[in-house]
């Protein structure tokens, strides 16, 4: 790997500068002097037909952005991750979550060891688990059939498998209820059990350290709640509870049987975990052979993104457009706007993998950057968006990039009725991504007979730039493809930023903090240290507690 100098000072990144401040092109222009584009900025990878031709790029601008990326060697980084290098560096780890998706036979090293046989022994022990809760194999305490499974878990550890079970919902057996809990608000814990039986209900406890507040206070309330459903006995638990998690030794504290956990590794980010053991949940609800057909999908696009040639690499594309507008048209937000309903929760998984990978002010190094790095992820599933934010989109005054992501087929158990309503979903994702790119001239506006105070309100000004990513049908594999995209496009970004992409050390002030000021909430402690403002914060809520 080269050593990576200061970014702004590379000669590649002042080609781009250049290249933007003399940029004037409007799509219109772009299209109508190169008709050719739409078929030529196209890259296919498995099933995903990413077409990006309506960007603010040329061959010129595209090939300065490889430049950039051959010289922040970003395909060194990539290859040294799937080498198993340690290049989590300020946490000493290796970024192996490709591996959990690896083929038995494949062999890929962590201090000399091979970790592929665990991660299959870990499958396959989670696959007999499934098939045993599927069939009304296992059964609860009372020898009722499970018919209820929680998920109790945060962050990597919710997101993943609650984003994957809403995605593939089609494709899940739906006596099983699934239910996800992340908040320490008790009211999510209350509403996901309410209407439950605790004889049949299964929870699952997924946390990485098993150490984070919110999982392991919701995990002994929802221990206690099962307790008091079922008599009291203690024996309850071992039919009841399964853990998910790195650390063995508090699972077992926390009274969890070590046969009912399921493991994985430091190597593996929260935040790149649900094709693991954090997968469980998704796996119960759509057996084995689903989840297997998901983890094929991440292969094919690890591979993809392995072995591709720069200019028909997608992630490293999506990645380069990526840093094209946030380094260089100042975009803040990047948009990802799924027209499936499917994919509700997906914007806001991307969010945890976008912003806590990418979300850094300092290099690898530990000196600060002098450039914009991640940014701030957000969206909804169309047309949802269209009547409410799209406003801004279209006349407002920020650049947002933005992703469609659509799909030809609904899904195959929509009555005939429902299912035609696709083709007015996607007629509408075509038309925004056309509005968005070519808007509609003042000329326009004015010869559909518009009064004249009323043109300017009326005009679009286009030239929003979007990438449409578009598949036959939302399928377990399509998804491990979208995912695998994503992860490795925040890869590509992170290594051109030289930022460490695999830690979160943003997140642990707060959780210090809140440590600190609960005594002064439950107990009315004092709280030493406490600043002005959150003192009198903390005094006005004590006071409204006792109103
Ligand atoms: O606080 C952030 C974080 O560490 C995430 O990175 C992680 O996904 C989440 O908390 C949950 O952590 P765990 O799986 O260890 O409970």
């Amino acid at each position: 790997m080269t050593e990576n100098p200061h970014l702004t000072r590379r000669p590649e990144w002042a080609s781009l500068a250049d290249h933007r401040a003399e940029w004037q092109a409007h799509l219109r222009d772009l299209f109508e002097a190169d008709p050719g584009r739409a078929e030529r900025y196209v890259v296919t990878v498995g099933d995903l037909r990413i077409d990006y031709s309506k960007h603010l790029i040329t061959d010129e601008t595209l090939a300065r952005l490889q430049e950039l990326a051959t010289a922040t060697d970003v395909f060194g980084l990539r290859d040294a991750m799937f080498r198993g290098e340690k290049i989590n560096l300020t946490e000493h780890r290796a970024v192996l979550h490709t591996a959990l998706r690896a083929p038995r036979d494949a062999v890929i090293e962590v201090d000399g060891e091979n970790v592929v046989p665990a991660v299959h022994a870990v499958l396959d022990k989670m696959a007999d688990f499934a098939g045993r809760v599927r069939s009304g194999e296992w059964t609860g305490h009372t020898g009722r059939r499970i018919r209820n499974v929680v998920n109790i878990g945060i962050g990597g550890s919710d997101l993943g498998p609650a984003m994957a079970y809403e995605a593939l919902r089609a494709f899940t057996d739906r006596d099983l209820t699934v239910r996800f809990v992340s908040n320490v608000d008790g009211a999510d814990l209350h509403e996901a059990v309410r209407d439950l039986d605790p004889a049949e209900t299964l929870f699952i406890v997924a946390s990485k350290t098993f150490t984070t507040i919110e999982t392991i206070t919701n995990a002994t309330s929802a221990r206690a709640w099962l307790l008091d459903g079922l008599g009291g006995d203690d024996k309850a638990v071992a039919k009841h509870f399964v853990a998910l998690s790195t650390n063995g030794e508090k699972v077992t504290e926390f009274g969890i049987d070590p046969d009912n956990m399921f493991e994985f590794w430091d190597w593996v980010g929260g935040r790149y975990s649900y094709d693991s053991a954090i997968g469980l949940s998704l796996m119960i609800a759509i057996g084995p052979d689903r989840f297997r057909e998901m983890l094929d999908g991440f292969r094919l696009v690890d591979e993809h993104f392995r072995t591709a040639p720069a200019e028909a690499n997608a992630p490293l594309l999506l990645g380069l457009l990526g840093i094209w507008y946030g380094n260089f048209f100042d975009a803040q937000s990047h948009a990802v706007l799924p027209y499936s309903h499917y994919l509700s929760k997906f914007t806001a998984y991307l969010q945890q993998l976008d912003m806590e990978s990418n979300g850094k002010s300092v290099q690898r190094d530990g000196e600060p950057v002098e450039w914009q790095t991640g940014p701030v992820v957000w969206g909804t599933p169309g047309t949802n968006g269209q009547h409410a934010y799209y406003q801004l989109i279209h006349q407002g005054t920020k650049l947002i990039p933005a992703d469609f992501i659509g799909f030809a087929r609904p899904v195959a158990e929509l009555d005939d009725r429902l299912a035609a309503q696709h083709d007015l979903l996607m007629a509408n994702f075509f038309a925004q991504t056309q509005a968005l790119a070519f808007g509609k001239t003042a000329e326009e506006v004015r010869a559909e007979g518009v009064a004249e105070e009323q043109v300017a309100h009326r005009t679009f000004q286009g030239n929003h730039p979007t990438t449409t990513i578009l598949a036959r049908e939302l399928t377990p594999s399509v998804l491990g493809q979208l995912v695998a995209l994503y992860e490795h496009k925040v890869f590509v970004q992170g290594a051109v930023w030289n930022i460490d992409s695999f830690d979160q050390w943003g997140v642990e002030l707060g959780k210090v903090l809140a440590k600190r000021v609960e005594p002064a909430l439950t107990e009315g402690a004092d709280v030493p240290g406490l600043d002005a403002s959150t003192a009198a914060l903390v005094a006005a809520y004590r006071d409204l507690k006792e109103v």
